[in-house]
């Protein structure tokens, strides 16, 4: 028995020694220390030994394991060493090579002119609100003070869902469901799309921006309302633009008024952007209709606010000398790359 371990030995290191992969390796493992290998065999056909023989064989099978062991494991290791070394080689990464680039875009001028204004409007207290664009008339006509006969409602015609839901005309909209949920003081802004049902020009598109404004407190006067308007034309177009109101009528504000600035192109003088006026329309703007505070169950004896809406576009075009509407809405790379 004890010549027939040896050779077992004999063989196992030769083939160990032979192999020339961990998976190989493993088969050796398995031919000879295996669970039906055949140094385990051996092991069970001790039975049949005297016992004065059967510990002197037994620790010759346990040193030829741990021999056979061993030598699979010094082998296992360098294997993996080389292994590593050959991945090493092959899979160094040159840091030299050039990238694949994924070009970065830019934000759309009317993207970039609505984080301006927020930016602005932040910086002066105010939050910023959404509302839906779905909306019912409700909140765009009836609650601004425009019942359905209304000769206003006929310069904002729009997409009508149906008799009470249509995309909104105006951001006003939010005013009423902002106050409704809301108690005073109130000092917010809604920047969002509006729809109306006009034919496609360079001026005009069914589909523009707006932000509405809207300040609600105890003595709220008409000065606030200006120095407002005139802090944030100075931010958002620049430090020396003045502005200007004229009286308007609005059916959701008391009085109502419109404000121009002056060009922030030609400062005044008179060039195209402004139609050699040297002022640009910017906005409507009114202090809150006491109906409208009542409509909102906010009493107009203790409160007063005041509110303003205008139109991203217009000021777009302005400020980055955009002639045609149209292209802000194509979206063709050329021309939105300038910016
Ligand atoms: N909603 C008006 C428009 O679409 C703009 C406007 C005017 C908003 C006066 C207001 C306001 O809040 O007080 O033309």
């Amino acid at each position: 028995m004890k010549e027939q371990i040896l050779l077992i030995k004999e063989n196992a290191i030769k083939e160990a020694n032979g192999v020339s992969s961990i998976k190989e390796l493993e088969d050796v493992r398995i031919k000879y220390l295996g669970k039906k290998g055949e140094l385990t065999s051996v092991l069970r056909g001790m039975g049949g030994l005297s016992p004065e023989e059967r510990p002197i064989i037994g620790e010759l099978v346990n040193q030829v394991r741990d021999e056979i062991e061993g030598l699979i494991q010094k082998q296992e290791k360098e294997f993996k060493i080389e292994e590593l070394n050959k991945k090493l080689v092959t899979e160094n990464i040159d840091v030299t090579m050039p990238s694949k680039k994924t070009p970065l875009g830019s934000l759309h001028p009317i993207t970039q002119v609505i984080n301006d204004v927020e930016e602005v409007f932040l910086g002066m207290g105010f939050k910023i609100e959404d509302g839906p664009e779905v909306e019912k008339t409700y909140y765009v006509f009836e609650k601004l003070n425009m019942p359905e006969s209304h000769p206003a409602r006929d310069t904002q015609d729009t997409f009508y869902i149906n008799d009470s839901v249509v995309l909104r005309t105006q951001t006003s909209s939010v005013q009423i469901r902002v106050m409704e949920e809301n108690r005073p003081p109130i000092k917010i802004i809604c920047p969002g799309k509006v729809y109306r049902s006009d034919a496609v020009d360079p001026t005009h598109s069914p589909v523009f921006h707006q932000v509405e404004g809207l300040v609600v407190d105890k003595n709220i006067r008409m000065s606030d309302l200006k120095g407002t308007l005139e802090l944030f034309a100075k931010k958002c177009l620049g430090e020396k633009t003045k502005i200007r109101f004229r009286p308007h009528n609005f059916p959701y504000t008391e009085p109502s008024a419109e404000a121009d600035v002056s060009c922030f192109v030609c400062g005044g003088k008179g060039c195209r952007v402004c139609k050699y006026e040297g002022w640009i329309e910017l906005l409507g703007c009114g202090m809150v209709h006491p109906k409208v505070l009542e409509n909102c169950n906010i009493d107009p004896k203790i409160y007063s606010g005041f509110a303003f809406g205008f139109g991203l576009e217009r000021i777009a075009m302005a400020k980055f000398g955009i002639e045609d509407m149209r292209l802000l809405y194509e979206n063709d790379v050329r021309f939105l790359r300038q910016f």
